[in-house]
């Protein structure tokens, strides 16, 4: 169903802004928006998603899921996370590099590689309809952030892009399937390949400004995230912690 309908534009500002100014009655459950060149990509909590044009994959999709209350929206970002997670599992020489970094990251090994921006839109506490914004390093050799890498960097490869959304379409259709008819396998999956699942690991607490230990011990479907640090369990909300990388 992901995929009922692909466009592929030459250049476009932002993928999800696309699907955001169409007519909603025009949209199919499921249609994929490509950009081969994004100048004005939106990242989570209002930054920018730099991409060097015609090098990565940057596309979104228009999902109407079923009786999803808003409570449980970040339940959403497990399915996304598995089908981006599978899909580039194939693609790489040490599969067990690629990761999820909770709440909207994708890994490879300990620099990032994906991101995801999933926007909702609720009518009386349910989930109507969502944008799903994706973007993928692919081809591009070079980043300003130390923190990131592509594809290419990790397996000296190049890769077609419009080859690579064909398979990421095909693996987000399995995961979105696996969300609807066995929610507790897909959210196993999420778990398995969480950075920091079951592990101690070091963390900055933002709001109280120190370091501390801990590992993570489960994830809401509300996107809260448990972190176990020696007797205390903790809860933290988006922005309130941050991976710490040695
Ligand atoms: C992040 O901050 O990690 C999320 C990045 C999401 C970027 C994608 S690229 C396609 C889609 N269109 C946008 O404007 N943003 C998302």
């Amino acid at each position: 169903m992901i995929g009922n309908k692909v466009q592929i534009l030459k250049n476009f500002p932002s993928t999800n802004d696309f699907l955001k100014q169409q007519n909603k009655s025009d949209l199919v459950d499921g249609e994929v928006v490509c950009a081969r060149s994004q100048e004005n990509g939106r990242g989570q909590r209002g930054n920018t998603w730099e991409t060097e044009p015609n090098k990565n994959l940057t596309f979104s999709f228009y999902l109407e899921p079923l009786d999803l209350n808003v409570n449980q929206q970040f339940s959403l970002n497990y399915f996304v996370s598995v089908g981006i997670l599978e899909c580039l599992k194939q693609l790489v020489d040490k599969p067990e590099n690629i990761l999820l970094k909770w709440p909207n990251d994708i890994y490879y090994g300990d620099k990032k590689i994906g991101g995801i921006l999933i926007e909702n839109n609720v009518k009386e506490s349910k989930i109507s309809h969502t944008i799903i914004g994706i973007g993928i390093n692919i081809n591009q050799e070079q980043f300003n952030l130390r923190t990131a890498t592509s594809l290419y960097i990790e397996t000296r490869k190049e890769f077609s892009v419009e080859e690579v959304l064909a398979k990421m379409i095909h693996s987000l259709d399995i995961s979105y399937n696996l969300f609807v008819k066995d929610f507790m396998l897909l959210k196993k999956e999420y778990l398995n390949h969480l950075l920091g699942y079951q592990k101690t690991r070091k963390y900055f607490n933002n709001l109280q400004d120190c370091f501390f230990d801990g590992e993570i011990v489960e994830v809401g479907d509300h996107g809260l995230v448990k972190i176990r640090s020696g007797e205390l369990l903790l809860e933290f909300g988006l922005k309130e912690i941050s991976f710490v990388f040695d």
